[in-house]
């Protein structure tokens, strides 16, 4: 299938590593010129050695999203590297886990500021140029713990809410610029794509002589979200997801909450 990204103009929040990696990996292999920022330098420059490595182009913006005028910088860098801005992966995001009772104010607001509002900001800048082009594609990765939040183990609820707030705000973008053929969805990981997480839980699933998949089923089960497939998912998984929601191919699937968690979630 062509997906036609060949040559589009697309910007990646949070690309330096995990599901933000991925997926700009897996949209230059598309042939899109893709832009993509993190605060981490050193991360930034590994994706570009992937990325120009094999033939694509990119570019890599090292900046805070956090910080006033950040997301409409970082979309006003690409517009000017690549002329257009057709595609946005807001997909960015602070994770914390904390009990309810020890959360503090300062918590949930630098997880809104950095989930929601950010996220926000860059969808913000992003809608001008594609209104003008009457064409466009955004996703925003949420996650599927808005339909499970964690109670009692790994209870982020503060997460939870930024992460609802913000697929609240795509399907919101969908039906307001839908006349303009601006096509907005999110996406929903389930439990346990991080690379990081996987590697710890094999560390722990030797040490108590369990395989890396007995162990994760245990854990999916302690907080009742376990993929039908009981294995956790890969950021490629989602990548190749996201890619789809965004290129050319897809021209009529608008405004849905796309999990992408094995089977975990029973919403539909
Ligand atoms: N992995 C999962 O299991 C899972 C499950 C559900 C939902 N999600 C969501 O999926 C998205 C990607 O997850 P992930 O596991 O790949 O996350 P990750 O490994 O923590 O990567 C997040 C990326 O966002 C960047 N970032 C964070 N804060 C930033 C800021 N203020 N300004 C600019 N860049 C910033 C990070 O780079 P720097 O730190 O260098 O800035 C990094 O490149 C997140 O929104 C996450 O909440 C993940």
């Amino acid at each position: 299938m062509d997906l036609g990204l060949h040559g589009k103009s697309v910007a990646v929040t949070g690309g330096g590593r995990g599901i933000g990696r991925a997926t700009v990996l897996a949209l230059a292999r598309e042939g899109a010129n893709v832009a993509y920022c993190s605060r981490s330098l050193e991360q930034l420059r590994l994706v570009e050695k992937e990325v120009t490595e094999e033939g694509g182009r990119c570019l890599p913006i090292q900046i805070d999203l956090a910080e006033a005028g950040a997301a409409d910088d970082f979309i006003a860098d690409t517009v000017d590297a690549f002329g257009a801005l057709d595609v946005l992966v807001a997909n960015h995001g602070f994770h914390q886990i904390k009990d309810f009772e020890e959360l503090t104010d300062d918590d949930w607001y630098r997880t809104f500021e950095i989930n929601f509002f950010s996220a926000m900001r860059v969808c913000r800048a992003a809608i001008p140029h594609m209104k003008a082009k009457r064409r466009g594609h955004i996703v925003v990765v949420s996650a599927g713990s808005i339909y499970k939040p964690s109670i009692g183990v790994d209870e982020h609820p503060h997460y939870t809410a930024s992460k609802a707030a913000i697929a609240n705000f795509a399907k919101f973008l969908s039906k307001r610029y839908g006349p303009d053929n601006i096509i907005v969805n999110s996406v929903l990981p389930g439990y346990g794509m991080s690379e990081e997480r996987i590697n710890i839980w094999a560390d722990e699933a030797r040490s108590r002589n369990q395989t890396p998949e007995e162990h994760f089923v245990e854990l999916a089960n302690d907080i009742g979200y376990l993929p039908a497939l009981h294995r956790p998912g890969h950021a490629d998984e989602l990548a190749r997801v996201i890619t789809f929601l965004v290129s050319g191919a897809n021209t009529y699937m608008s405004g849905v909450d796309v999990q992408i968690d094995g089977g975990g979630l029973d919403i539909g």
